[in-house]
């Protein structure tokens, strides 16, 4: 059966306290509305429609794949669901509604819940979860014979309800037909003046439906991010998931409480990750590698065999069996080959830098392209900015560069060329040629006799 999907996006945020939509703060990296669709497409949703309103404009920037809604005025959840009304004008069957704060759940929950609905023959399926601490959600209602009464908000319950632990996760699942047919009965008659989505549940209810709960296996899939609080607690689970599903599949993980790994970040086996590493974006990284500790790479590629330690690096690749660190900073549109050695206090910028090629302390290398097995000494510099246009600088294969050597682009050396410690090139070395180009030296006799 084909599932089409509302997500709610539109709300304020107001607990948050912040001028970026809710859904748009980020969990493990992502966005969490983006974690609520990813897990709806991947549970088997052909169809996703987010409802926004609230920053609305900066959502449908950040955020693509979807439809969207505009919910223009934020009259509560079940106003929310309505406002979707004529894209489901020619839908049968179910209809999956989330809220885009919920960005724990994972596509297998889903998969069992929308499973759950389809056998249990109910016209909707509520999601449940047992919180150690409720507050702030919607209280599951039973009656005396254990079926489904209602929900009641956190703002409208009485003190006894509010001990209740079973909660709705803002999950259902309707049959489409019936949940449009019932929605626009819903009133605001309640402590927040809205039009709250669960209280269609009972209208359906008295209409002669069945309504179903499926609570899920562990609360922490189903909490609803309101605050900052709740953000960081979010953030911790993210974190804890994303570490142990790497060590299951075959990575070291020596410290898991000060590695922090984004949700899309891909790791081989055999890879040693050590503490205080950040590991961001879409970054991956090979087999056999020795990250860490202290390192942050964002959108970076890396091979096999890399070691690195005490560095930032992002958005660039590095080949195999690099040796980086400690203190290297690689900056976008920067390809380091295999076998190079890189490090200490080097910084690399959109330059390509050739296998076996050396780079091992003190460098700026800017807008560069490096041939293979160069060695490049101590403190040299690509002065490749003249204050308004950046110039390359292209050093061939085999070419040995004196320490302290400026290069001022445009320039080129070719292969094999020598360039003396000390020299500030800025005409082109011809391969296998020795470039000096620096003061010659005097030496002044008995001048310290004369000074006094
Ligand atoms: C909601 C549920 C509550 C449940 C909890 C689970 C209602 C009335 N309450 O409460 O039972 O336990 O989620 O996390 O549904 N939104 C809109 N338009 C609106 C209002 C909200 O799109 O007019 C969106 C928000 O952006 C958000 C979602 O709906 O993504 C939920 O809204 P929120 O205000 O967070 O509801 P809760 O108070 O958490
Ligand atoms: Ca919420």
């Amino acid at each position: 059966m084909s599932l089409e999907t509302i997500i709610l996006a539109a709300g304020k945020g107001t607990r948050i306290k912040s001028k970026l939509p809710k859904v748009l703060h980020k969990v493990g990296g992502k966005p969490m509305l983006q974690h609520v669709i990813d897990a709806t497409k991947k549970a088997g949703s052909s169809r996703e429609v987010v409802i926004i309103g609230a920053g609305a404009e900066l959502v449908e920037k950040k955020i693509s794949g979807v439809e969207f809604v505009l919910q223009k005025e934020q009259l509560g959840t079940g106003h929310a669901v309505l406002s979707a009304r004529e894209k489901f004008e020619t839908s049968e069957g179910i209809v999956l509604i989330l809220c885009g704060d919920t960005p724990l759940l994972t596509a297998e929950l889903l998969k069992k819940f929308v499973v759950a609905h389809e056998i249990s023959n109910c016209a909707a399926t509520v999601l449940t979860a047992e919180m150690p601490n409720p507050t702030g959600y919607g209280r599951v209602l039973h009656e005396a014979d254990g079926t489904f009464q209602k929900i009641v908000e956190d703002k409208d319950a009485t003190e006894e309800e509010r001990k209740i632990r079973e909660v709705n996760a803002g999950v259902y699942c309707f049959d489409v037909k019936k949940l449009f047919g019932a929605l626009e009965r819903v009133t605001n008659d309640n402590a927040q003046g809205e039009y709250y989505l669960p209280d269609v549940l009972p209208i359906l209810k008295s209409d002669g439906e069945k309504i179903f709960t499926f609570a899920a296996d562990y609360c922490d899939e189903t909490i609803g991010i309101n605050s900052r609080e709740q953000l960081a607690a979010a953030e911790r689970i993210l974190r804890q998931r994303k570490t142990l599903e790497l060590m299951n599949s075959g990575v070291t993980i020596e410290d898991p409480h000060t590695t922090f790994i984004d949700v899309d970040v891909t790791i081989g086996q055999d890879t040693i990750i050590k503490p205080n590493t950040y590991l961001e974006g879409n970054t991956t990284i090979g087999i056999e590698c020795e990250i860490g500790p202290n390192i942050r790479f964002v959108n970076m590629k890396v091979g096999n065999r890399v070691t690195a330690q005490f560095s930032y690096c992002h958005d660039a690749e590095i080949n195999n069996d690099v040796t980086l660190g400690p203190y290297v900073h690689i900056r976008p549109g920067t390809k380091i080959g295999d076998k190079v050695k890189i490090g200490n206090f080097v910084e690399v910028k959109n330059s390509n830098v050739g296998k076996g090629t050396k780079l091992p302390h003190l460098q700026y290398i800017g807008d560069s392209d490096v041939g293979e097995n160069v060695n490049i000494g101590c403190g040299t510099v690509t002065c490749n900015y003249d204050g308004k246009t950046k110039y390359r600088t292209k050093i061939g294969d085999n070419v040995f560069v004196g320490c302290n050597t400026n290069f001022v682009a445009p320039v080129k050396v070719e292969e094999g060329a020598y360039i003396a410690a000390g020299s500030t090139i800025t005409k082109d070395v011809p391969k296998n040629n020795l470039a000096i180009a620096r003061a010659r030296q005097t030496n002044i006799e008995n001048w310290t006799d004369k000074r006094k």
